[in-house]
């Protein structure tokens, strides 16, 4: 079986944004509290900050992180979470059924943000708050000094504002189980009066529109057109979610999912400028797809957590992922990828424990779940231009979406550097591909990765961290600018070529 593609840089689809290479950090379960922050843990810095899984951050090649929440944010008082630590105070925390002790809140991730060379992305309480605490928090955050919350973060130890550009405008309000839940209309009205007024500080933020918390909610489409109809001209992004599971053991469906993605992302695309039509605007509308991943079952504990225990840091949706999960991550970063000239922001959710790459245990190791390579690889491969791929292949029949395309590829092309990342959807098929770069300029093969297993369910864990790593893949090829490769069933292969 064999599948092909052309590769040319005269067409692009746009540059490649690094903000593509988000992440997410929740008070969620264990995704703050040891994960990112350990002060008792031996590789803690001065801050509390586990050394170890900085330093997987940074070898995850993320760009920007998304705090607070999520869910999350829809109860916090910011000012919970800042000041002496010794002051903070215990609070109840409600999406997630636990105790939020705040001995984590914004200085600290202000601080690990540059400690982990990332941007910080921050989201806004909509759901019992509003435009007022908004300003307050903008207040402290981004200006400079003589004034009551300015001078309160100098007194706490932070002198030059923190800068930050990027907003999200509450988290998921068209959910039910959402605090604070409302209306498209409710929701559009809030989010144009509270960009409204951050605007009046800075007029250049980044502000993101709440979009739907899935494609499959029952109000998807009119939330997006009722929320922009509100807050069209004042905001710059509307958001997308979405997660991927195989809970009916359908994996042809499952290795399918970047199908959704595509036809989540152009609908949302088709909403926002719709809406933009009818008003008539110039301006452009993107995607911030601040919350993606695989995630399997127990959504149903997104409100009430575990009974009624209400432990601090408590174990919540800790995914063990497989190599088939990660071949289906590498391919939502295609599909993320190809859509560049729209996706203006990508958050993998999450970052540690709470379904992420990097997994830890208290007081013990750090580790990589299969997830995190093909992640890895794309941010540091992906650089300058992203290309039109074409690609034809066989397909394969899946339940959920019809026949799909077996191969799925994107390229991207930075003076003389061609990066291609592919997947074989394939349940059973090797597949030959035949690459055609004769117009790149490329003659050197650089590195050939390939994620594949002949168990489609290995795990990684503390015990065997690197069961499931991307291997060289010896079947490559090049002569005169003809590329060939073997794609082995469910695999992800990411190639650099000069
Ligand atoms: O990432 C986990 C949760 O999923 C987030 O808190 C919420 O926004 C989404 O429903």
């Amino acid at each position: 079986t064999t599948a092909s593609l052309v590769l040319d840089p005269a067409f692009t689809v746009a540059p490649v944004n690094r903000r593509t290479f988000g992440t997410f950090v929740e008070h969620m379960g264990r995704c703050v509290y040891t994960g990112i922050y350990e002060p008792g843990h031996a590789t803690a810095d001065e801050d509390g900050f586990r050394k170890d899984v900085l330093e997987l951050t940074r070898e995850l090649g993320v760009s920007l992180v998304r705090y607070p929440g999520g869910n999350f944010v829809s109860g916090y008082r910011w000012e919970d979470g800042v000041g002496p630590q010794a002051d903070r105070p215990r609070r109840l925390e409600l999406a997630w059924h636990s105790i939020e002790t705040n001995q984590f809140g914004l200085d600290e991730f202000v601080r690990w943000c540059a400690k982990a060379g990332v941007e910080p992305m921050m989201a806004i309480n909509l759901g019992t708050r509003g435009v007022q605490e908004a300003l307050d928090l903008q207040e402290y955050t981004n200006h400079p000094a003589g004034t009551a919350l300015s001078d309160l973060r100098a007194e706490h130890g932070a002198a030059s504002p923190y800068g930050i550009k990027l907003w999200c405008l509450g988290n998921e309000l068209d959910g039910p189980w959402q605090i604070g839940h409302k209306t498209g209309t409710e929701y559009g009205r809030l989010a144009n009066e509270t960009a409204r007024a951050l605007r009046m500080v800075e007029p250049d933020l980044e502000l993101v529109a709440c979009g739907s918390s899935s494609s499959g909610m029952p109000t998807f489409g009119t939330w997006e057109r009722e929320v922009l109809q509100e807050c069209y001209e004042v905001v710059d992004h509307i958001s997308c979610h979405a997660y991927y599971g195989d809970d009916k053991d359908d994996p042809a469906s499952f290795l399918a999912s970047a199908v959704d993605m595509d036809r989540f992302i152009d609908s949302v695309v088709a909403s926002a400028d719709h809406v933009g039509a009818e008003l008539k605007s110039s301006k452009r509308i993107d995607i911030s797809f601040d919350e993606w991943n695989v995630w399997y079952g127990e959504r149903s504990r997104r409100t009430d957590g575990d009974g009624d225990a209400w432990e601090v840091a408590p174990r919540r949706i800790e995914d063990e992922y497989n190599l088939t999960d990660a071949v289906v991550v590498g391919n939502l970063l295609i599909s993320l990828l190809r859509h560049s000239d729209r996706v203006a922001v990508a958050c993998l959710a999450q970052l540690a424990n709470v379904i992420a790459p990097i997994m830890t245990e208290p007081d013990g190791p750090a580790w990589r779940q299969p997830t995190f390579h093909p992640f890895a690889i794309t941010s540091r491969l992906a650089a300058g231009q992203v290309l039109q791929v074409n690609t034809t292949s066989p397909t394969v029949p899946t339940e959920k979406f019809g026949d799909v395309a077996a191969v799925d590829a994107v390229a991207t092309y930075d003076d003389g550097k061609l990066a291609v990342f592919l997947v074989n959807r394939s349940l059973d098929q090797t597949i030959e591909v035949t690459v055609d770069v004769s117009r790149t300029g490329v003659t050197t093969v650089e590195e050939a990765l390939t994620l594949a297993d002949d168990d489609r369910l290995a795990v990684n864990t503390a015990a065997q961290p690197d069961r499931v790593v991307p291997q060289a893949n010896d079947n490559v090829r090049l002569n005169d600018g003809k590329l060939t490769i073997s794609l082995p069933p469910i695999s992800w292969t990411a190639l650099a070529l000069n």
